[in-house]
């Protein structure tokens, strides 16, 4: 199976590339982040905050998250309810870089990743496909882009979610939530030894020209 690894922080354009070639490709794009966002809504909605790790740690056994695909498109079910037009709120975001610091989180989810790249060959997008997921992946990127352009990325994303949020509060957010990914002590979301850079703060057609023939390349 072939497995691309795309790593990055939020708003860098991760879910754009990996959805491109997918579709170029004929690959399962799998949205990682989406995963973290279920468990952080079950969290917040079983009224426990989700940087309480025992509290967390308790809901685990009860978290029942299943991946299902609609006409090509990723869906999250949670408990038997689809709940992938809620994960995308600021809090929802929140909430999921605070429950991908646990460790027991991140074990719980581990397995439900690898076994999607054993049965697919994937475009997988997350913090730590390359370092821990995928550590033999076919090939792994590490995705960037200028504050500026990642920051704009994210508030078309949550006004066009309805959210009533200023450019200034969503560059403080991003701020936060990727100081609290790149620290954390388990899976930080940090490039791979053999990651391959690709800044995506000009236009997007170059960089996915860049990735295809990157990926081409290494599977002739
Ligand atoms: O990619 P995203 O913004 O949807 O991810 C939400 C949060 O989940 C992010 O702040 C960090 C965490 N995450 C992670 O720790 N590991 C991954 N593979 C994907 C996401």
């Amino acid at each position: 199976m072939v497995s691309i690894a795309i790593d990055g922080p939020s708003g860098a354009g991760k879910s754009s590339l990996s959805n491109a070639l997918a579709e170029r490709l004929g690959y399962i794009h799998l949205d990682t982040g989406a995963i973290y966002r279920t468990v952080a809504l079950y969290v917040i909605e079983s009224g426990v905050d989700p940087k309480d790790a025992e509290g967390v740690i308790a809901l685990i056994p009860k978290m029942d998250v299943v991946i299902e695909y609609v006409d090509g498109a990723q869906r999250m079910i949670l408990c038997g309810e689809d709940v992938t037009g809620r994960i995308r709120t600021s809090e929802i975001s929140a909430g999921a870089s605070a429950v991908s610091a646990i460790p027991e989180v991140r074990t719980f989810l581990l397995e439900l990743q690898r076994d999607f790249a054993r049965r697919n060959n994937v475009i997988m997008d997350g913090r730590d496909i390359g370092t821990v997921i995928l550590p033999d992946a076919t090939v792994k990127f590490f995705m960037t882009a200028s504050d500026d352009a990642r920051a704009e990325r994210r508030l078309a994303e949550l006004v066009e979610k309805g959210e009533k949020i200023s450019i200034d509060e969503v560059k403080s957010a991003m701020a936060t939530r990727d100081k609290n990914d790149k620290s954390r002590k388990v899976a930080p979301a940090i490039p791979a030894d053999d990651a391959i850079f690709l800044d995506n703060s000009g236009p997007f057609e170059e960089t996915l020209e860049k990735a295809l023939k990157i990926i081409r390349e290494r599977t002739k």
